[in-house]
């Protein structure tokens, strides 16, 4: 018996990256996995390696078609939806008087909007199964990091989302919390390229002295807040970052 046998789980940008390693670690763990990505050379490798298992949906998570196409996948291939993982969200870094509309709509409409559409179409099936539901905020978006506008306020905006969706959707079963993870993945890797003093910066001063590995340190704690384990949490903001920021 595995840890996450009977969990049906959407995860966007379920390809690669963070998403990439919870869809795996979700998997190994006994999950069926929806993976929602626009990456498909990725979806069809992580398909792969968890035949059955994992399934790959080519999708543009800022369309709202995208999330209700995602939810009846998971029911009509595994009968039932337990849990939605908001991981995606593409943005743009530069300074705040530069960023176009574009910069914003790209950041707003692949983080906050995808979010919102995701959880708005999984509801009623989550409704059923008691589920749960995790959003992605950032200790960027927490510390207003430069060059980050577009990215935070969608960040912040997710987080204040999942309070008020934790409250309403108390009452149906639904819990909704959000992690902030620190982990190395090649979205850190570019941005260490373009922004090499801010990412010494960031090194230095976690706790833990490193950045997270995406399976060992961040699954395993999208896991907890998926399952049982964590029935008594909703509308958290968990911190998965060495210690970096502590939440009062
Ligand atoms: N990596 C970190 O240290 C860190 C820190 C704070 C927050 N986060 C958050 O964690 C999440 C994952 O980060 P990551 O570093 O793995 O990102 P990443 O850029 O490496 O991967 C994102 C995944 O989303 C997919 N994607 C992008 N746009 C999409 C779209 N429109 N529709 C569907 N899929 C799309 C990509 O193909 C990719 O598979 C994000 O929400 C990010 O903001 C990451």
């Amino acid at each position: 018996m595995k840890d996450l046998d009977g969990h049906v789980i959407i995860v966007t940008g379920g390809a690669s990256g963070i998403g990439g390693a919870v869809s795996s670690v979700l998997a190994e763990r006994g999950a069926k996995i929806i993976a929602v990505d626009i990456n498909e050379e990725a979806g069809k490798e992580i398909e792969n390696s968890f035949p059955g298992q994992v399934l790959f949906m080519k999708g543009d998570v800022s369309k709202e078609n995208t999330a209700k196409e995602a939810v009846n996948l998971a029911v009509s291939k595994f009968d039932k939806l337990t849990g939605v993982v908001n991981n995606a969200h593409a943005s743009r870094q530069k300074p705040l008087l530069e960023q176009t509309p574009e910069d914003w709509e790209l950041s707003f409409g692949t983080g906050f909007n995808a979010t919102l559409y995701f959880m708005k179409a999984a509801y009623p099936e989550l409704k059923k199964t008691k589920g749960a539901i995790v959003n992605y905020g950032s200790g960027a978006a927490l510390d207003g990091q430069p060059n980050q506008a577009s990215y935070a306020a969608a960040k912040e905006a997710i987080r204040g989302l999942s309070r008020v969706a934790a409250n309403e959707w108390a009452h149906d079963g639904i819990r909704v919390n959000v992690i902030c993870p620190l982990a190395h993945t090649g979205g850190v890797d570019s941005w260490q390229k373009e922004h090499p003093k801010q990412y010494e910066q960031v090194v230095r001063e976690i706790p833990l002295q490193r950045f997270g590995d995406p399976k060992k340190d961040i699954a395993p704690i999208v896991a907890f807040l998926l399952k049982e384990d964590s029935q008594y949490m909703t509308g958290q903001t968990v911190m998965a970052d060495g210690g970096s920021k502590k939440l009062r």
